[in-house]
């Protein structure tokens, strides 16, 4: 499932945070490449001991966790802490490759199974050619360019590339999702039918406010909703 989070961020968010990493200094992104994707791998990233990464860092994961529309969507466990990439210049692209499977976080030696990929943009679309998210999934390949603050999911699964960026700057924020529930196929079905229920509450509060009774279907589609999950989760 792909999934697009409009506004992860928000203005006053992304702001601090392009501040922050842009006056920082970068790397050669393959200080966390996996020995094939180290091959095809030609961008800068954030170190992340630096205080500007860790700041950073702390303002991304707190926008997500207060974020209704990411946790339906991700229904997270472990969360890797976020990183920063940028891609311009001569360092400007990364090949097709699928993310390790798993990650240890090097300061705490904490292992994330990358269940879900996610890019959160951080520069305005039209300040860049080229630089776009390439998924390959069964419906084909996605191609990804969204606007500064908004947020991509996606399976870990999926061979992906970034396209090379010809002009300006592409900076993002990278991270991976262990999931509670470990299926793409499962979390789908959740996050589908918890929109559902979601737009049958809000029809039900309506009816209620002049004066009907909660129904008794959402009750037990919320009943059904939770019992799939007890049965799928592992947490
Ligand atoms: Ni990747």
């Amino acid at each position: 499932m792909l999934l697009r989070i409009h506004q992860a961020l928000q203005p006053d968010e992304l702001a601090q945070v392009r501040e922050l990493i842009l006056g920082a200094d970068w790397a050669d992104g393959r200080i966390t490449a996996g020995s094939q994707s180290g091959t095809v791998k030609n961008n800068r990233q954030l170190p992340e001991e630096l205080p500007a990464a860790q700041q950073a860092r702390h303002i991304v994961s707190v926008a997500l966790a207060r974020n209704p529309m990411f946790v339906t969507g991700a229904l997270p466990k472990s969360v890797y802490p976020p990183l920063f990439n940028r891609y311009g210049g001569d360092a400007n692209n990364f090949g097709n490759h699928i993310d390790n499977a798993v990650r240890t976080h090097a300061a705490t030696a904490r292992h994330v199974r990358t269940d879900i990929s996610c890019t959160l943009f951080l520069s305005d679309p039209a300040s860049y050619d080229g630089g776009e998210l390439v998924v390959q999934d069964t419906y084909g390949e996605q191609r990804i360019k969204f606007e500064a603050g908004d947020l991509v999911m996606y399976p870990g699964t999926s061979v992906h590339r970034v396209e090379p960026v010809t002009r300006g700057e592409r900076l993002a924020c990278f991270f991976w999702i262990e999931s509670m529930v470990r299926s793409d196929a499962q979390r789908r079905l959740l996050y589908e039918m918890d929109m559902a229920i979601t737009s049958l509450r809000q029809k039900d509060l309506e009816r209620a406010a002049q004066g009907a009774a909660e129904s008794p279907e959402v009750v037990r589609l919320t009943g059904c909703y939770h019992n799939l999950l007890r049965m799928w989760a592992e947490v």
